[in-house]
């Protein structure tokens, strides 16, 4: 008799494959030459991502607006084909396409609270550029709000037994979940920009 896992919720972390470090450098100078472009998504970003600029209100779709996202979008959809098998998705994978793509540019003291990504499937980020010591990407675990009288968990507990778990950012990797998980960046406490390309994948 052995302990199972039930309910599992996965996430994907890996090195890009297929990527290398010329489309990190092209896609670099895009994210911040889109910053640089685009007032409407500066004014946005004052407003709405203290300390950081997004493209999420503006420039939300950069996989069809350029050839070097184009490229990075062909990368990630091997990692969320995978990611489907290993959900056991009874879907052609194919018809999992993604939907939204946005630059995150995150300077020291920016932050994004708790959130989820309505009407979507698969999302996930890819680290552009991450100087050392920059923010992670939180996920809490979603049964939290019926966990009731269910103690604490150590502080040594595995990873699976986590009620919150931090995966690291790091440039050149992506991490995919589904969608409706719910995950926060706390804030950037050092000086370097954080730079991410965020994105969604729905059914076509
Ligand atoms: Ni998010």
């Amino acid at each position: 008799m052995s302990n199972q896992f039930l309910f599992v919720t996965q996430v994907h972390a890996a090195r890009l494959q297929h990527a290398n470090a010329p489309l990190n450098a092209r896609l670099l100078r895009e994210c911040l030459q889109l910053r640089h472009d685009d007032a409407a998504g500066r004014r946005w970003s004052a407003k709405n991502y203290p300390g950081g600029y997004t493209s999420y209100d503006t420039a939300s779709r950069m996989q069809q607006r350029s050839p070097t996202f184009a490229a990075l979008a062909r990368c990630i959809d091997r990692h969320v084909r995978s990611f489907a098998r290993a959900l056991d998705f009874d879907v052609d994978a194919r018809r999992l396409a993604m939907t939204d793509c946005w630059v995150n540019i995150m300077g020291r003291g920016a932050m994004h609270s708790g959130h989820l990504h309505p009407l979507s499937v698969v999302s996930g980020t890819y680290y552009v550029r991450t100087p050392q010591g920059s923010a992670g990407l939180k996920f809490e675990d979603p049964r939290l709000a019926r966990f009731m009288a269910a103690p604490p968990r150590r502080r040594s507990a595995r990873l699976g037994n986590r009620p919150w778990v931090v995966v690291p950012a790091q440039a050149g990797r992506i991490v995919l979940f589904e969608s409706w998980l719910r995950h926060e960046v706390p804030a950037q406490r050092v000086a370097g920009e954080r730079i991410s390309i965020s994105f969604n994948y729905a059914l076509t």
